[in-house]
């Protein structure tokens, strides 16, 4: 659960600086652009789900939002490449924990081999989503209170995606206690990089 008092805190810092906040915004069109890749890479070569391609497309589209505005602030690069690198682990480490999890409960013949890979897509999207929703929220307010602008239309993508994950792991039959494993794993490998963010405020 992020922390939001800390989180606002942090993230009033961070917009207050032209530099700080190029380097947020540049970091979130990096996370958007890397979770729109592996959506895509999901994706089969012939005729996808109509609602997989829309997911993509959205995610695609966040990651040019946060990126044209991280460019608006006509700020150069604030943080070295490597930097980037090393934030986008979250979603790469999740990627694996999230694989080695759903492949080792496939082993266990809990989960059938022709839905391994939606369950590996789905458990992966479910828990990005839940952060990115918490996350944004507060960002939204903070940007309100400074008169900057709205981020209401893609928090209200993320949510439907999300409510369109919970259909799918529905029917699949997602299990709650599965579920609590794998959030505990985002909470570890989140802190990390909330660590990292609030690093930035400290520094500055
Ligand atoms: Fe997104
Ligand atoms: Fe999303």
């Amino acid at each position: 659960m992020v922390e939001q008092s800390q989180w606002y805190k942090c993230l009033e810092q961070i917009v207050a600086s032209p530099v700080l906040h190029h380097r947020w915004l540049s970091t979130l069109g990096q996370l958007e652009y890397v979770g729109a890749a592996k959506i895509a890479a999901f994706l089969p070569q012939w005729s996808p789900e109509v609602e997989h391609l829309q997911h993509a497309a959205e995610e695609f589209r966040h990651a040019f939002f946060f990126m044209s505005r991280a460019r608006e602030l006509g700020v150069s690069q604030s943080l070295p490449q490597r930097r980037y690198h090393y934030l986008r682990r979250y979603l790469h480490l999740l990627d694996a924990g999230v694989t080695r999890a759903v492949k080792a409960a496939w082993m266990r013949g809990e989960v059938h081999e022709s839905v391994w890979k939606s369950q590996c897509y789905l458990w992966v999207t479910k828990l990005v989503e839940v952060r990115a929703v918490q996350l944004y929220q507060i960002y939204h307010q903070v940007l309100k209170a400074r008169g900057l602008f709205s981020l209401q239309w893609l928090i209200r993508e993320e949510a439907s995606h999300l409510r369109e994950i919970d259909r799918e792991l529905e029917r699949l039959g997602g299990g709650a206690e599965f579920y609590r494993y794998l959030q505990d794993m985002e909470g570890s490998l989140f802190l990390s990089f909330e660590k990292d963010v609030f690093s930035w405020v400290q520094a500055a």
